[in-house]
């Protein structure tokens, strides 16, 4: 059969194990979910849609209690709800958060799915849809779930023009022109996809920001936009253009301490919110890569940060002002920067201002060590971003699933009060005791069919949700709910799956930028390799101030013999790194400047391992392609066959890859490939 991908994992297929299917049919064929508010009945429409293709026949949806099965609502809307002894778990599940429960009424089983608030319904329905999605026993539930961020954001990169910054998956899904009188049913399913995941903010525009969102007329569409989106528990953020009191305002300077300034400001965020009366507020770049920002007017960050903080406050909205700064006009790191401007600024920030800090210190490389402003800013909520865009990571032609990466900084350990102070702990605000709290995520998302161009970059998507709903899942049990949803049940299709997503990550990893290397992409389009590239305009952007490979060896000296980037680290993260016998190979030569004959922890050569790694990263992604291909009898042709032409891609590419950057480190190494290495390519 035929499938686009445009259901994403909301497919709800009819329950293929007959014994499952009969069970569910006993469980839940009548449900009373009473009331009228918009996210109850976009809840009511879920269940209904959800549970008829799960269970293929008719639900009944009672106007009494009597017979129901299923009782769904908070204990304002549903009497019966109130009447249950949920307090406990109720009290634990907050505002958006639920409990679904087997309980018994009048000694009959019934099942309740009860939360404090309409959008904790909405969530809750969404779970219990998605274990029966991935055939979960609902005999015996209690289950009691809260968010652990407050902020769960996905950011889109979408010019005006519907061009995507950095996007591969076609055109913005937002259609400016048709909007605000037409709202295309796409609309409202990202809305759903992203409830499903837990997804309650979405940035619509361009970090790179166009003042023209702020006038009256595109106002009027974003506020079309928010109130599809409402009901979902979706708020809408905008860029901010920092010289917009210039360019729409008429105004000789955007100077944040300028009275006028400051006004124009206040005017235009209380016109914003007469739009859209739950507005989020603004995600905000700032003199970073040409951008305008408060340092063009010699103020700081904060200066800009709480002018804007101060006129969103009254409306409860918030800052989220980027980190992502860096000049070439300073001879420094270009990784040092974001920490040089921003650790002197901690606790000076409103306190509905958080500093969105890009997961590593560089630029969503395929690894990178977190970034050390994680741990260094204890008075600042820190939120972090993540790039499900594949940037550098071979486009939406490449299949990674990046769990593995986004855990491997979660669980980094920043040793800010000592052991155990990992990156999830900050931004969850435990270790610090932050009340604003955020993840968020580079939308992977455009007008393709299937959303995110690779089918497999629907994953990715579904994992930011996901974590920052819950940072504690881990990748497999992640990999596993996705696949089990977007592609079926049966255990060779999940195992395979599951183990294909499992290792991409690290198999890209070889192929493109093993052992800590970083940026050698193709310059400015970022795409394939160019270890050699030495022409960009400012010189932080040349491949070859990334690797620095020469006669002697390869790798960035970042410690204090070199720019001593490492000191921006607590002592202990610091000692990790700094010496080169100790230092994790995967982050070498991110840290070192490494000779060719430097003896390895496999007993190799420097030179034979990075010749390892690339061999080890072709063969991983040929593995991918076998599992894949026998896969095909438990997969729909077209996605099948898409998965197949890309994995073909990939492969290629890979190779790509390897060769070109073995062949032009050897000009350096001078060493030969070791030759057992050398198999002929299969094509
Ligand atoms: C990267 C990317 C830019 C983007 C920038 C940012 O440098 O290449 O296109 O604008 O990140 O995050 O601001």
């Amino acid at each position: 059969k035929a499938d686009d991908g445009y259901r994403l994992w909301l497919r709800y297929e009819l329950v293929n194990n007959s014994t499952l299917l009969s069970n569910y049919r006993n469980a839940v064929t009548s449900v009373y979910l009473p009331g009228t508010s918009p996210s109850l009945l976009a809840a009511k429409d879920e269940l209904q849609m959800g549970l008829e293709g799960l269970l293929g026949k008719k639900v009944s949806f009672q106007n009494t209690l009597a017979n129901a099965q299923l009782v769904v609502g908070t204990p304002a809307s549903s009497s019966q709800i109130a009447a249950l002894p949920l307090s406990n778990q109720l009290s634990k599940a907050g505002d958006e958060g639920f409990v679904i429960v087997s309980t018994t009424r009048s000694q009959k089983k019934i099942i309740a799915i009860a939360a404090n608030t309409d959008i904790g319904v909405l969530y809750g329905v969404f779970h219990f849809l998605r274990l029966m999605q991935t055939q979960q026993n609902i005999q015996h539930l209690a289950v009691t779930s809260a968010p652990k961020t407050k902020y769960r954001l996905i950011d889109h990169w979408d010019n005006l023009n519907r061009t995507v910054e950095r996007g591969y998956a076609g055109f913005s899904i937002w259609n400016w022109h048709t909007l605000p009188r037409y709202i295309d049913q796409r609309y409202i399913d990202y809305a759903r996809a992203n409830a499903s995941i837990g997804i309650n903010g979405v940035v619509v525009t361009n970090v790179n920001a166009n003042a023209l969102i702020l006038t009256k007329e595109y106002l009027e569409k974003v506020a079309a936009l928010a109130n599809v989106f409402r009901p979902y528990g979706i708020k809408i953020y905008l860029t901010g253009r920092f010289s917009a009191p210039i360019e729409i305002g008429k105004l000789k300077t955007a100077d944040p301490l300028n009275a006028e300034v400051r006004q124009w400001w206040k005017n235009k965020i209380d016109e914003i919110y007469t739009n859209i009366p739950d507005f989020g507020g603004f995600l905000i770049k700032a003199n970073s890569e040409g951008q305008p920002g408060p340092q063009d007017y010699k103020r700081t960050h904060a200066d800009g940060a709480n002018m804007f903080a101060e006129a969103l406050a009254p409306h409860k909205g918030i800052v989220m002002w980027r980190a992502f700064v860096y000049s070439n006009e300073s001879p420094e790191d270009r990784l040092k920067q974001a920490y040089a401007e921003f650790k002197p600024l901690d606790g000076k920030f409103n306190n509905n201002v958080a500093i969105q800090v890009k997961n590593g210190p560089l630029d969503f490389q395929p690894r990178e060590p977190f970034s050390p402003l994680f741990g260094a800013m204890p008075k600042t909520p820190l939120f972090i971003e993540y790039q499900l865009t594949q940037e550098y990571l071979g486009f939406s032609t490449h299949l990674v699933f990046m769990a593995p990466l986004f855990k491997e900084v979660l669980n980094a350990d920043t040793y800010e009060k000592g052991k155990g102070s990992t990156v999830a702990k900050v931004l969850d605000g435990s270790l610090d005791g932050q009340a604003l709290t955020g993840m968020a995520g580079v939308a992977n998302i455009g007008n393709d069919i299937n959303w995110t161009g690779h089918p497999f970059g629907q994953a990715n998507w579904y994992t930011l949700g996901r974590l920052a709903w819950d940072h504690q899942l881990s990748s497999a049990q992640i990999a596993n709910e996705w696949v089990r949803q977007t592609f079926g049940n049966s255990k060779p299709l999940v195992d395979t799956v599951e183990k294909m997503m499992l290792s991409s990550r690290e198999a890209m990893v070889n192929y493109m930028t093993p052992l800590g290397l970083h940026h050698i992409m193709g310059y400015g389009h970022h795409y394939g390799p160019a270890p050699w590239f030495d022409k960009a305009s400012r010189a932080d952007w040349n491949p070859v101030y990334f690797h620095k490979a020469d006669s002697i060896g390869i790798g960035f000296d970042r410690t204090a013999n070199g720019t001593n980037y490492l000191s921006q680290y607590a002592p202990e993260v610091r000692k990790q790194f700094e010496d080169i016998n100790t230092c994790p190979e995967e982050y070498l030569l991110w840290f070192h400047h490494v000779s060719w004959k430097h003896t390895m922890k496999s007993g190799r050569n420097l030179w034979e391992e990075l010749c390892y790694r690339y061999y080890a990263g072709v063969d991983s992604v040929r593995v991918m392609q076998k599992e894949w291909n026998s896969l095909e009898k438990l997969v729909d042709k077209q996605r099948f066959n898409q998965v197949k032409m890309l994995l073909a891609v990939q492969e290629k590419e890979a190779v790509w890859w390897r060769n070109s950057c073995l062949l032009y480190f050897q000009t350096f190494s001078k060493m030969p490939i070791p030759p057992s290495y050398e198999k002929p390519d299969q094509t």
